[in-house]
Protein backbone atom coordinates (compact mmCIF):
# COMPACT_ATOMS: atom_id res chain seq x y z
CA UNK A 1 0.00 0.00 0.00
CA UNK A 2 2.72 2.32 0.92
CA UNK A 3 4.86 1.61 -2.06
CA UNK A 4 1.68 2.37 -4.60
CA UNK A 5 1.04 5.44 -2.50
CA UNK A 6 4.47 6.66 -3.23
CA UNK A 7 3.91 5.89 -6.96
CA UNK A 8 1.06 7.36 -6.69
CA UNK A 9 2.63 10.68 -5.29
CA UNK A 10 5.21 11.07 -7.69
CA UNK A 11 3.19 11.01 -11.14
CA UNK A 12 3.67 13.91 -12.94
CA UNK A 13 0.16 15.81 -12.34
CA UNK A 14 -1.62 17.08 -15.39
CA UNK A 15 -0.97 20.83 -15.82
CA UNK A 16 -4.63 22.50 -14.94
CA UNK A 17 -5.31 25.62 -16.48
CA UNK A 18 -4.73 28.84 -14.24
CA UNK A 19 -8.66 29.51 -13.62
CA UNK A 20 -8.81 26.38 -12.10
CA UNK A 21 -6.01 26.51 -10.40
CA UNK A 22 -7.10 29.76 -8.40
CA UNK A 23 -10.57 27.98 -8.31
CA UNK A 24 -8.97 25.09 -6.73
CA UNK A 25 -6.95 26.97 -4.19
CA UNK A 26 -9.50 27.72 -0.76
CA UNK A 27 -9.94 31.42 -0.45
CA UNK A 28 -11.93 33.26 1.77
CA UNK A 29 -13.97 36.34 1.37
CA UNK A 30 -13.58 39.37 3.74
CA UNK A 31 -15.83 41.93 2.09
CA UNK A 32 -18.96 41.26 1.00
CA UNK A 33 -22.39 43.39 1.91
CA UNK A 34 -24.80 40.67 1.13
CA UNK A 35 -27.54 43.28 0.04
CA UNK A 36 -25.31 43.45 -2.75
CA UNK A 37 -25.26 40.05 -3.44
CA UNK A 38 -29.19 40.19 -4.23
CA UNK A 39 -29.23 39.00 -7.74
CA UNK A 40 -32.16 40.74 -10.60
CA UNK A 41 -33.72 37.35 -10.55
CA UNK A 42 -34.21 36.81 -7.07
CA UNK A 43 -34.98 40.17 -6.74
CA UNK A 44 -38.18 39.57 -8.94
CA UNK A 45 -38.89 36.24 -7.48
CA UNK A 46 -39.14 38.07 -4.09
CA UNK A 47 -40.60 40.90 -5.08
CA UNK A 48 -42.98 38.33 -6.33
CA UNK A 49 -43.32 36.93 -3.61
CA UNK A 50 -43.92 39.79 -1.19
CA UNK A 51 -46.35 41.52 -3.49
CA UNK A 52 -44.07 44.54 -4.30
CA UNK A 53 -43.86 45.91 -7.93
CA UNK A 54 -40.28 47.37 -8.88
CA UNK A 55 -39.51 50.31 -10.92
CA UNK A 56 -38.45 48.12 -13.65
CA UNK A 57 -40.22 45.78 -16.28
CA UNK A 58 -37.56 42.86 -16.37
CA UNK A 59 -33.99 41.53 -15.33
CA UNK A 60 -32.28 43.20 -18.57
CA UNK A 61 -33.95 46.41 -17.34
CA UNK A 62 -32.62 46.11 -13.96
CA UNK A 63 -28.94 45.14 -15.29
CA UNK A 64 -28.77 47.79 -17.93
CA UNK A 65 -29.65 50.74 -14.40
CA UNK A 66 -26.32 48.92 -13.62
CA UNK A 67 -23.81 51.67 -14.80
CA UNK A 68 -22.26 53.71 -12.04
CA UNK A 69 -20.07 56.70 -12.02
CA UNK A 70 -19.14 56.58 -8.15
CA UNK A 71 -19.97 54.91 -4.84
CA UNK A 72 -23.31 57.03 -4.63
CA UNK A 73 -24.99 56.49 -7.57
CA UNK A 74 -24.32 52.47 -6.87
CA UNK A 75 -25.58 53.32 -3.48
CA UNK A 76 -29.22 54.98 -4.19
CA UNK A 77 -29.93 51.88 -6.40
CA UNK A 78 -28.41 49.15 -4.03
CA UNK A 79 -30.71 50.75 -1.38
CA UNK A 80 -33.95 50.68 -3.23
CA UNK A 81 -33.10 47.00 -4.32
CA UNK A 82 -32.69 45.88 -0.67
CA UNK A 83 -36.30 46.92 -0.17
CA UNK A 84 -37.48 43.34 -1.38
CA UNK A 85 -36.15 41.42 1.49
CA UNK A 86 -39.21 41.50 3.92
CA UNK A 87 -39.08 37.72 5.73
CA UNK A 88 -36.64 35.98 7.25
CA UNK A 89 -36.79 33.55 4.36
CA UNK A 90 -35.87 36.31 1.96
CA UNK A 91 -32.65 36.59 3.77
CA UNK A 92 -32.10 33.01 4.51
CA UNK A 93 -32.67 32.81 0.70
CA UNK A 94 -30.14 35.45 -0.24
CA UNK A 95 -27.60 34.59 2.28
CA UNK A 96 -27.81 31.17 0.90
CA UNK A 97 -27.78 32.02 -3.00
CA UNK A 98 -24.37 33.77 -2.18
CA UNK A 99 -22.66 30.45 -0.84
CA UNK A 100 -23.30 28.71 -3.33
CA UNK A 101 -21.75 31.02 -5.46
CA UNK A 102 -18.87 31.39 -3.05
CA UNK A 103 -18.38 27.98 -2.69
CA UNK A 104 -18.39 27.32 -6.55
CA UNK A 105 -15.64 29.64 -6.49
CA UNK A 106 -13.45 27.95 -4.48
CA UNK A 107 -14.32 29.94 -1.43
CA UNK A 108 -14.30 28.15 2.00
CA UNK A 109 -14.80 31.06 4.37
CA UNK A 110 -16.22 34.69 4.04
CA UNK A 111 -17.09 37.19 6.79
CA UNK A 112 -20.11 39.04 5.32
CA UNK A 113 -21.37 42.78 5.59
CA UNK A 114 -25.43 43.38 6.50
CA UNK A 115 -26.98 46.88 6.80
CA UNK A 116 -29.72 46.74 9.68
CA UNK A 117 -30.32 50.55 9.32
CA UNK A 118 -31.33 49.58 5.67
CA UNK A 119 -33.56 47.24 6.72
CA UNK A 120 -35.18 48.67 10.76
CA UNK A 121 -35.72 51.96 9.20
CA UNK A 122 -38.40 50.50 6.66
CA UNK A 123 -40.07 48.47 9.39
CA UNK A 124 -38.03 45.22 9.53
CA UNK A 125 -37.37 43.83 12.72
CA UNK A 126 -33.58 43.50 13.29
CA UNK A 127 -34.75 39.78 14.81
CA UNK A 128 -36.09 39.18 11.21
CA UNK A 129 -32.55 40.05 9.58
CA UNK A 130 -30.39 38.04 12.10
CA UNK A 131 -32.58 35.04 12.44
CA UNK A 132 -32.83 35.01 8.18
CA UNK A 133 -29.01 35.24 7.59
CA UNK A 134 -27.79 32.98 10.65
CA UNK A 135 -30.14 30.31 8.87
CA UNK A 136 -28.38 30.34 5.65
CA UNK A 137 -24.91 30.67 7.49
CA UNK A 138 -25.89 27.67 9.24
CA UNK A 139 -27.51 25.95 6.22
CA UNK A 140 -24.23 26.69 3.82
CA UNK A 141 -21.93 25.25 6.30
CA UNK A 142 -23.72 21.69 6.39
CA UNK A 143 -24.32 21.38 2.86
CA UNK A 144 -21.68 23.27 1.75
CA UNK A 145 -18.83 23.17 4.16
CA UNK A 146 -18.61 26.98 3.74
CA UNK A 147 -17.81 28.51 7.29
CA UNK A 148 -18.71 32.37 7.89
CA UNK A 149 -18.69 35.30 9.91
CA UNK A 150 -20.92 38.07 10.03
CA UNK A 151 -20.27 41.68 10.52
CA UNK A 152 -22.92 44.65 10.93
CA UNK A 153 -22.07 47.83 9.66
CA UNK A 154 -23.13 50.92 10.77
CA UNK A 155 -24.54 53.70 7.64
CA UNK A 156 -22.06 56.40 8.09
CA UNK A 157 -24.68 58.47 5.94
CA UNK A 158 -26.97 58.57 8.73
CA UNK A 159 -26.06 59.66 12.72
CA UNK A 160 -23.96 58.53 15.30
CA UNK A 161 -27.03 58.06 17.58
CA UNK A 162 -28.85 56.55 14.94
CA UNK A 163 -25.23 54.17 15.18
CA UNK A 164 -25.72 53.54 19.21
CA UNK A 165 -29.34 52.51 19.04
CA UNK A 166 -28.33 50.05 16.60
CA UNK A 167 -25.81 48.90 18.69
CA UNK A 168 -28.47 48.54 21.54
CA UNK A 169 -30.68 46.68 19.35
CA UNK A 170 -27.84 44.19 18.42
CA UNK A 171 -26.80 43.46 22.19
CA UNK A 172 -29.06 40.39 22.27
CA UNK A 173 -27.15 39.22 19.22
CA UNK A 174 -23.23 39.66 20.33
CA UNK A 175 -22.55 36.09 20.60
CA UNK A 176 -23.42 35.76 16.61
CA UNK A 177 -21.86 38.89 15.73
CA UNK A 178 -17.96 38.73 14.64
CA UNK A 179 -17.34 42.38 14.21
CA UNK A 180 -19.12 45.82 13.35
CA UNK A 181 -18.25 48.06 10.22
CA UNK A 182 -18.97 51.38 8.37
CA UNK A 183 -20.27 51.37 5.07
CA UNK A 184 -22.45 54.01 3.04
CA UNK A 185 -21.43 57.53 1.11
CA UNK A 186 -17.42 57.64 2.54
CA UNK A 187 -16.66 61.40 1.85
CA UNK A 188 -18.26 63.70 4.30
CA UNK A 189 -18.79 61.24 7.20
CA UNK A 190 -15.55 60.51 8.12
CA UNK A 191 -14.58 57.56 11.00
CA UNK A 192 -14.19 60.06 13.70
CA UNK A 193 -17.77 60.74 13.35
CA UNK A 194 -18.14 57.56 14.53
CA UNK A 195 -15.25 57.32 16.77
CA UNK A 196 -17.28 56.41 20.11
CA UNK A 197 -19.99 54.03 18.58
CA UNK A 198 -17.12 51.92 17.30
CA UNK A 199 -15.23 52.14 20.92
CA UNK A 200 -18.76 51.15 22.94
CA UNK A 201 -18.73 48.37 19.99
CA UNK A 202 -15.26 47.12 20.46
CA UNK A 203 -16.12 47.32 24.45
CA UNK A 204 -18.41 44.80 24.26
CA UNK A 205 -16.03 42.56 22.50
CA UNK A 206 -16.51 43.30 18.51
CA UNK A 207 -13.87 43.78 15.94
CA UNK A 208 -13.96 46.95 14.14
CA UNK A 209 -13.34 47.67 10.38
CA UNK A 210 -14.13 50.69 8.40
CA UNK A 211 -14.33 51.53 4.80
CA UNK A 212 -11.47 54.03 4.39
CA UNK A 213 -9.79 55.16 1.29
CA UNK A 214 -12.45 54.47 -1.20
CA UNK A 215 -13.17 58.09 -2.53
CA UNK A 216 -12.08 59.41 1.14
CA UNK A 217 -8.97 60.83 1.65
CA UNK A 218 -5.83 59.50 3.00
CA UNK A 219 -6.87 61.46 6.06
CA UNK A 220 -9.43 58.72 6.83
CA UNK A 221 -7.47 55.83 6.59
CA UNK A 222 -5.01 57.62 9.26
CA UNK A 223 -8.32 58.39 11.35
CA UNK A 224 -9.40 54.77 11.03
CA UNK A 225 -6.16 53.82 12.27
CA UNK A 226 -4.71 55.86 14.57
CA UNK A 227 -8.72 57.19 16.04
CA UNK A 228 -10.82 54.39 15.97
CA UNK A 229 -7.76 51.74 15.98
CA UNK A 230 -9.45 49.45 13.31
CA UNK A 231 -8.47 45.57 12.94
CA UNK A 232 -9.15 46.31 9.03
CA UNK A 233 -9.86 48.67 6.52
CA UNK A 234 -11.85 47.71 4.19
CA UNK A 235 -10.57 48.86 0.54
CA UNK A 236 -7.55 51.37 1.01
CA UNK A 237 -6.42 52.48 -2.18
CA UNK A 238 -6.17 56.07 -1.68
CA UNK A 239 -3.82 55.00 1.23
CA UNK A 240 -0.99 54.94 -1.60
CA UNK A 241 -1.54 58.49 -2.34
CA UNK A 242 0.96 59.14 1.19
CA UNK A 243 4.09 57.35 1.46
CA UNK A 244 3.98 57.82 5.21
CA UNK A 245 0.66 55.84 5.45
CA UNK A 246 1.62 53.18 3.13
CA UNK A 247 4.71 52.48 5.40
CA UNK A 248 2.57 52.81 8.55
CA UNK A 249 0.01 50.17 6.79
CA UNK A 250 3.30 47.70 5.76
CA UNK A 251 5.05 48.15 9.36
CA UNK A 252 1.55 47.46 11.78
CA UNK A 253 0.93 44.31 8.71
CA UNK A 254 -2.66 45.54 8.88
CA UNK A 255 -5.19 43.85 5.86
CA UNK A 256 -6.73 45.44 3.32
CA UNK A 257 -9.88 43.98 2.11
CA UNK A 258 -9.45 45.44 -1.62
CA UNK A 259 -12.36 45.01 -4.06
CA UNK A 260 -11.18 45.45 -7.90
CA UNK A 261 -14.00 45.07 -9.76
CA UNK A 262 -16.16 47.45 -7.38
CA UNK A 263 -12.99 50.23 -8.16
CA UNK A 264 -13.84 49.72 -11.74
CA UNK A 265 -17.82 49.66 -11.67
CA UNK A 266 -17.50 52.70 -9.34
CA UNK A 267 -14.95 54.59 -11.45
CA UNK A 268 -12.02 54.44 -8.98
CA UNK A 269 -9.76 52.84 -11.82
CA UNK A 270 -10.25 53.76 -15.62
CA UNK A 271 -9.48 50.71 -16.18
CA UNK A 272 -8.66 46.86 -14.41
CA UNK A 273 -4.76 47.02 -15.76
CA UNK A 274 -4.15 50.35 -13.71
CA UNK A 275 -5.31 48.78 -10.52
CA UNK A 276 -3.23 49.28 -7.70
CA UNK A 277 -3.50 45.61 -6.67
CA UNK A 278 -0.12 44.27 -7.71
CA UNK A 279 1.81 47.60 -6.74
CA UNK A 280 0.45 46.44 -3.29
CA UNK A 281 1.68 43.78 -2.99
CA UNK A 282 5.06 44.41 -4.02
CA UNK A 283 5.07 47.34 -1.22
CA UNK A 284 4.75 44.56 1.03
CA UNK A 285 0.38 45.49 1.82
CA UNK A 286 -1.58 43.14 3.18
CA UNK A 287 -3.93 43.08 0.74
CA UNK A 288 -6.84 40.29 -0.17
CA UNK A 289 -9.39 40.13 -2.86
CA UNK A 290 -13.23 40.35 -2.59
CA UNK A 291 -16.09 41.19 -4.71
CA UNK A 292 -18.05 43.92 -2.15
CA UNK A 293 -21.44 44.01 -4.04
CA UNK A 294 -20.92 40.71 -6.97
CA UNK A 295 -24.59 41.29 -8.04
CA UNK A 296 -23.68 44.75 -8.74
CA UNK A 297 -20.26 44.88 -9.94
CA UNK A 298 -20.29 41.77 -12.46
CA UNK A 299 -17.95 39.42 -10.85
CA UNK A 300 -17.74 36.70 -7.30
CA UNK A 301 -14.67 36.27 -5.62
CA UNK A 302 -13.54 34.01 -8.29
CA UNK A 303 -13.74 36.69 -11.62
CA UNK A 304 -12.17 39.55 -9.34
CA UNK A 305 -8.96 36.95 -8.90
CA UNK A 306 -9.03 35.81 -12.58
CA UNK A 307 -9.76 39.33 -14.33
CA UNK A 308 -7.39 41.24 -11.88
CA UNK A 309 -4.58 39.21 -12.31
CA UNK A 310 -5.37 38.94 -16.26
CA UNK A 311 -5.18 42.95 -16.04
CA UNK A 312 -1.73 43.38 -13.90
CA UNK A 313 0.20 40.70 -14.18
CA UNK A 314 -0.40 38.63 -10.40
CA UNK A 315 1.80 35.67 -10.32
CA UNK A 316 1.11 32.57 -9.61
CA UNK A 317 3.19 33.22 -5.98
CA UNK A 318 0.73 36.58 -5.89
CA UNK A 319 -2.37 34.75 -6.14
CA UNK A 320 -0.86 31.98 -3.12
CA UNK A 321 0.11 34.85 -1.22
CA UNK A 322 -3.35 36.81 -1.54
CA UNK A 323 -5.23 33.66 -0.45
CA UNK A 324 -2.93 33.38 2.59
CA UNK A 325 -3.64 37.31 3.57
CA UNK A 326 -7.54 36.46 2.94
CA UNK A 327 -6.83 33.39 5.83
CA UNK A 328 -4.36 35.43 8.05
CA UNK A 329 -6.37 38.80 8.04
CA UNK A 330 -9.86 37.14 8.52
CA UNK A 331 -11.37 36.62 12.34
CA UNK A 332 -10.61 33.38 12.33
CA UNK A 333 -8.68 31.79 15.48
CA UNK A 334 -5.08 31.81 15.45
CA UNK A 335 -5.57 27.94 15.62
CA UNK A 336 -8.18 27.77 12.30
CA UNK A 337 -5.91 30.49 10.60
CA UNK A 338 -3.08 28.16 10.53
CA UNK A 339 -4.69 25.63 10.08
CA UNK A 340 -6.50 27.07 6.90
CA UNK A 341 -3.01 28.71 5.70
CA UNK A 342 -1.58 25.40 5.40
CA UNK A 343 -4.17 24.22 3.71
CA UNK A 344 -3.50 26.60 1.22
CA UNK A 345 0.34 25.89 1.44
CA UNK A 346 -1.22 22.35 0.64
CA UNK A 347 -2.84 23.12 -2.25
CA UNK A 348 -0.53 25.20 -3.81
CA UNK A 349 2.72 22.63 -3.37
CA UNK A 350 0.34 19.66 -4.30
CA UNK A 351 -0.35 21.89 -8.13
N1 LIG B 1 -18.89 51.13 -0.32
C1 LIG B 1 -19.50 51.71 0.71
N2 LIG B 1 -20.65 51.28 1.19
C2 LIG B 1 -21.21 50.21 0.64
C3 LIG B 1 -20.63 49.57 -0.43
C4 LIG B 1 -19.41 50.05 -0.94
O1 LIG B 1 -18.83 49.53 -1.91
N3 LIG B 1 -21.44 48.54 -0.76
C5 LIG B 1 -22.46 48.56 0.10
N4 LIG B 1 -22.34 49.58 0.94
ZN1 LIG C 1 -17.84 47.61 0.59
Amino acid sequence: MAAHNSLMNDAPLAPIAFAEFVRGLPKAELHMHIEGSLEPELMFALAKRNGITLPFASVEEIRAAYDFSNLQDFLDIYYQGAGVLITEADFKDLALAYFQRLAADGGTHAEIFFDPQTHTDRGIAFDTVMNGLLAGMDEAEKTLGVTSKLILCFLRHLSEDAAFETLEQAKPWLAKLAGVGLDSSEVGHPPAKFARVLQASRDLGLKVVAHAGEEGPPAYVWEAIDLVKVDRIDHGNRALEDETLTARLVKDGITLTVCPLSNLKLCGVPSLDVHPLKRMLDLGLKATVNSDDPAYFGGYLLENYLATAGAVGLTRDDIVTLAKNSFAGSFLSEGEKAERIAGVEAYAAAH
